[in-house]
């Protein structure tokens, strides 16, 4: 058995209701019957009736941007996972760097997201990613490790079966400066060797790991050659439909 391949379209905080039916329709329309998993996840609003495009497709699915860990309750503004389940949404993207930075979000409220996004039978799509500074500062293995550790290893052996993991430089995303393919394999081999410490190796070779951080159609084929790159978490490129399903095909 082989691990899932998979490529995610973040759509972030871009396109309007009709934009987005626009650019999901055409995705929709150009992707044909491949092995790759294709998820889509735009904001909030866009879901529900993506639910209706995607349906019945055999290999995309819907994904969201985030959630919150309560199922109900006075949290003005937030989104429940238990809400996003009852549309058909599978997956959440929880911990992306965006939201760490600019929500405070932390390892330890992302931990409860996980489990909330699990609970509801959803898969996480779990980011985790270095700055600048601590990459030059050679540190980068660590801090992503503590990411891991602080927000996954608490999960049993089955819960962890359903994340999807995301390796995103926060120094390449949205900037053009994609990490190389050695330096996404690097870290994606670090972090399947630690999932393999805790969890066991025949998990850690079962988990997808994505990489995310300017990738394109110019690039996607060769960090996906990588051994340790089971596909991308892409964002700007996601919002073109001949780039997506160009990334989409580049396996
Ligand atoms: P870009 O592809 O625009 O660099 O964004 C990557 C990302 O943050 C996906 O979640």
């Amino acid at each position: 058995m082989n691990r899932q391949r998979i490529v995610a379209g973040n759509w972030k905080m871009n396109k309007t209701f009709d934009e987005g039916r626009d650019l999901a329709l055409s995705i929709v329309k150009r992707i044909g019957p491949i092995e790759t998993l294709v998820i889509l996840c735009p904001p909030f609003i866009h879901l529900n009736y993506l639910a209706s495009v995607t349906k019945g497709i055999a290999n995309v699915r819907l994904g969201a941007q985030n959630c919150h860990f309560e199922n109900s309750g006075a949290f003005t503004g937030e989104v429940s996972a238990l809400m996003l389940q009852s549309i058909g949404v599978e997956y959440v993207i929880v911990g992306h760097s965006e939201r760490r930075a600019y929500f405070a979000e932390t390892n330890e409220l992302l931990a409860k997201k996980v489990d909330a996004i699990l609970s509801h039978g959803m898969h996480p799509i779990f980011c985790c990613g270095e700055k600048l500074d601590i990459r030059e500062a050679g540190t980068h293995l660590e801090f992503v490790s503590q990411q891991i550790n602080d927000s996954l290893f608490h999960l049993s052996k089955k819960q962890f079966s359903k994340v999807v993991l995301a390796y995103e430089p926060i120094w390449a995303i949205g900037t053009g400066k994609t990490a190389s393919p050695l330096q996404a394999q690097e870290m994606h081999a670090y972090i399947r060797s630690i999932i393999a410490a805790h969890f066991g190796d025949d998990l850690a070779f079962l988990t997808t790991i994505l990489y995310g951080g300017s990738c394109k159609p110019s690039n996607s084929k060769e960090l996906f050659s990588q051994p340790d790159v089971d596909g991308g978490l892409i964002g700007g490129a996601s919002l073109v439909a001949e780039d997506f399903v160009s990334i989409v095909n580049s396996f």
